[in-house]
């Protein structure tokens, strides 16, 4: 699925028509929506609510952008599915009822939506596959470079462990089946993982939920037992948080080295006080702005810049080449945390230092 280096020759050919207007991005003859000028609604559809980056970044920040460069007429309709797929496909219908210019999708299920994304594209809105790659003929895609996400998890757990062997036992938790950008995690993060240690249980978290990853690693414990778990992959911060809870309600003080993803608050002063190891920053700022730059870019028929923000290409199941733009990552330690989330000004010094992280964040040199 990771394909981003693409010939000279396609990328010069697929701009040159798109910008004749003869084929759309994708490279198919089916038409887009007519030019349209500011007054554009975009339907964003983003999957859950139970981790934090959904409501408190992925749609604020969209809304900015499609504010900003629409001088204030665009607008974004957005729901939430709460990490259900059918609701998911009944609003995906609803914004295609309501005739929106261009859909943003984040899937709960990405091969389930392919229905409801073929029926977007008949009735002529285009549908941009946010985050997660959705299946069915979507125009474009926006992620970050998600095997990359897994290979530096699983690096920074085996360097934060330290003395390892083969028989040293870890337990994995993986997140949701219907999620392809699990998989790819997985992927990157066994490719680190395999053949330096045991990986003693692993669990695929039905729904990304923290509470399931919690109950999975209670699981985990009874089985292994805490003090034979040297380390523990968990593949996003909200489901560290619940590993942490697993641990700590088995009587664990000393906790091994946990991962995360998505820089959440919560995680962040975690990584300060040393409960949890490492997480990922992504840009949500990059990703957010870039996938509303592409909707209005399609919308408003201006090809060229639309070609330009997709330069990568991915393949789906369903689809091959897809126009993509996939973001860079960053591993997210202590040693970083003012690099990171303070400079690109997703939080500030004094809110990541509230109450109780204070101290930590004066012996950590946040001020
Ligand atoms: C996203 C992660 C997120 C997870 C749970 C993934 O598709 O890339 O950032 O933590 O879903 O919502």
């Amino acid at each position: 699925m990771r394909r981003i280096a693409i010939s000279v020759a396609a990328s010069t050919m697929t701009l040159s028509l798109a910008g004749c207007g003869v084929l759309n991005a994708s490279g198919d003859s089916a038409s887009a929506s007519p030019t349209k000028g500011n007054d554009v609604t975009i339907g964003l559809l983003l999957p859950e609510k139970a981790n934090t980056r959904y409501d408190d970044f992925d749609y604020p920040i969209i809304k900015k952008q499609v504010g900003s460069l629409t001088k204030g007429d665009g607008k974004v309709l957005y729901e939430n599915a709460d990490a259900d797929a059918a609701t998911q496909a009944k609003q995906m219908q609803q914004m295609i009822d309501e005739k929106v210019d261009v859909i943003l999708v984040d899937a709960v299920d990405s091969h389930g939506i392919a229905t409801s994304v073929k029926k977007a594209k008949d009735a002529g809105i285009p549908v941009i596959a946010y985050d997660r790659l959705a299946e069915g003929p979507i125009d474009a895609y926006i992620s970050f470079d998600n095997e990359l996400v897994g290979e530096v998890q699983g690096r920074s757990l085996i360097e934060a462990m330290g003395n390892i062997d083969t028989s040293t036992k870890i337990v994995m938790m993986n997140g949701s089946p219907t999620d392809p950008n699990a998989k790819q995690f997985k992927q990157g993060a066994l490719s680190e993982l395999n053949g330096k240690v045991t990986i003693a249980k692993s669990y695929d978290t039905k729904d990304w939920k923290p509470v399931n990853a919690q109950a999975n690693m209670a699981e985990a414990i009874s089985a292994i037992g805490a003090s034979n778990i040297a380390g523990v992959y968990a593949a996003n911060d909200g489901m560290a948080g619940g590993v942490i809870q697993a641990l700590e309600a088995a009587g664990v003080t000393k906790l091994p080295p946990i991962t995360g993803q998505d820089a959440e608050l919560a995680a962040v002063q975690r990584i300060l006080d040393g409960t949890q190891y490492m997480s990922i920053y992504k840009s949500y700022p990059q990703e957010a702005q870039a996938a509303a730059q592409m909707a209005v870019a399609r919308v408003q028929g201006k090809n060229i810049q639309f070609d330009a923000l997709t330069r990568d290409k991915v393949d789906s199941p369903t689809a091959k080449d897809i126009p993509a733009q996939l973001v860079a990552v960053t591993a997210l330690t202590k040693a970083n945390i003012k690099d990171t989330v303070v400079a690109d000004q997703i939080y500030t010094i004094s809110e990541i230092c509230a109450g109780k992280y204070k101290a930590e964040c004066s012996s950590a040199g946040l001020k």
